[in-house]
C-alpha cells in the first residue's frame, strides 16, 4: 500500500505524472482540480460557488475543499493506497488532513521555473470527461485535437489564459513555502518521505525519476 501526495506549481506536470503513477501502482487517483472543474461544468450549487475562484486563479476556500477531499478518501477505494494531486495546497489543508487521520507515505514536490510553466500551459489540451492531458508540442494526441482513447474532442482549460496562469503562479508562490516547510519538518520527524523532483526534464525522464524514488 502506498499513499502519495503531489505538490508543485500550476503546469509543472503533476496531472501528467499522476496518471502514470496511479496506473503503475494501481491506486486510485484523486485530482482535486478535475473534481472542481467537473462541479463547475455540472452547474451545481457547489459549482456556482467555486467558479469565480477557479476562473480567476485563486484558491477555492479551505472550508469548501477540505470536506471534499475527506469525502473522496472515504468513497474511493483507498484501502490499497491513493494518489492525491492538488491537495493539500495550504499549510492549513495539510494540518486538517493530518487531523482527519489521512496518513501520507510520500510527498513529491515537482519544481520548474515559471518560464517553463508558461510555455507548458500555453499548449495544454485536455479530455474533460477522463482528465487525460496532452500538449500540442510535448505530448501531442495521435490525431489532432482528438482524445487517443475515445476520439472525442480535446479542449483548452478555462484557466489556461496567460494572465490567469500568472495569477495562479502568484497564488502558488504565496502559499507553497509554509506547506513545503511543513513537509520538510514532517520528513525530518520521520512521518513522511519527501522528495523534490526537477520537472524541467522530459515527461519520460520525470517518470523514470519518480519510479526510482518510489521503488
Ligand atoms: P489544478 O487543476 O490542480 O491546477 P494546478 O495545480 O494549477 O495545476 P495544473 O493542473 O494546471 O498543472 P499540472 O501540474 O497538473 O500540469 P499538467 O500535468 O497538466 O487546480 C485548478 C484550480 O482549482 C486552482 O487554480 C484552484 O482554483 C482550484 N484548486 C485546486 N486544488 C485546490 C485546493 N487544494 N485548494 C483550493 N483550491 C484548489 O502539465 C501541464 C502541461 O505540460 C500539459 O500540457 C502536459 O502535457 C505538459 N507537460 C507535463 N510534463 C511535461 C514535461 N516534463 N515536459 C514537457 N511538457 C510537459
Ligand atoms: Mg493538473
Amino acid at each position: 500500500m502506498v499513499r502519495i501526495v503531489l505538490l508543485g506549481p500550476p503546469g509543472v506536470g503533476k496531472g501528467t505524472q499522476a496518471q502514470f503513477i496511479a496506473d503503475r501502482y494501481n491506486i486510485p487517483q484523486i485530482s482535486i482540480g478535475n473534481i472542481l472543474r467537473d462541479a463547475v461544468h455540472s452547474g451545481s450549487k457547489f459549482g456556482k460557488k467555486i467558479k469565480n475562484f477557479m476562473d480567476t486563479g485563486k484558491l477555492v476556500t479551505d472550508e469548501l475543499v477540505i470536506p471534499l477531499i475527506q469525502k473522496f478518501i472515504k468513497h474511493k477505494d483507498c484501502r490499497r493506497g491513493f494518489l492525491i494531486d492538488g491537495f493539500p495546497r495550504t499549510f492549513f489543508q495539510a494540518i486538517s488532513m493530518k487531523q482527519s487521520n489521512i496518513i501520507v507515505d510520500y510527498v513529491l514536490e515537482f519544481k520548474a521555473p515559471d518560464s517553463f510553466i508558461i510555455s507548458r500551459t500555453a499548449g495544454r489540451l485536455i479530455h474533460p470527461s477522463s482528465g487525460r492531458i496532452y500538449h500540442t508540442r510535448f505530448n501531442p494526441p495521435k490525431q489532432r485535437n482528438k482524445d487517443d482513447v475515445t476520439g472525442e474532442p480535446l479542449i483548452i482549460r478555462n484557466d489556461d489564459k496567460e494572465l490567469t496562469i500568472r495569477k495562479r503562479l502568484e497564488t502558488y508562490h504565496q502559499t507553497a513555502k509554509l506547506l513545503i516547510d511543513y513537509y520538510h519538518q514532517e520528513a525530518s520527524n520521520g512521518y513522511v518521505k519527501f522528495f523534490t523532483i526537477n520537472s524541467t526534464k522530459s515527461i519520460e525522464e520525470v517518470s523514470t525519476e519518480v519510479t526510482s524514488l518510489l521503488g
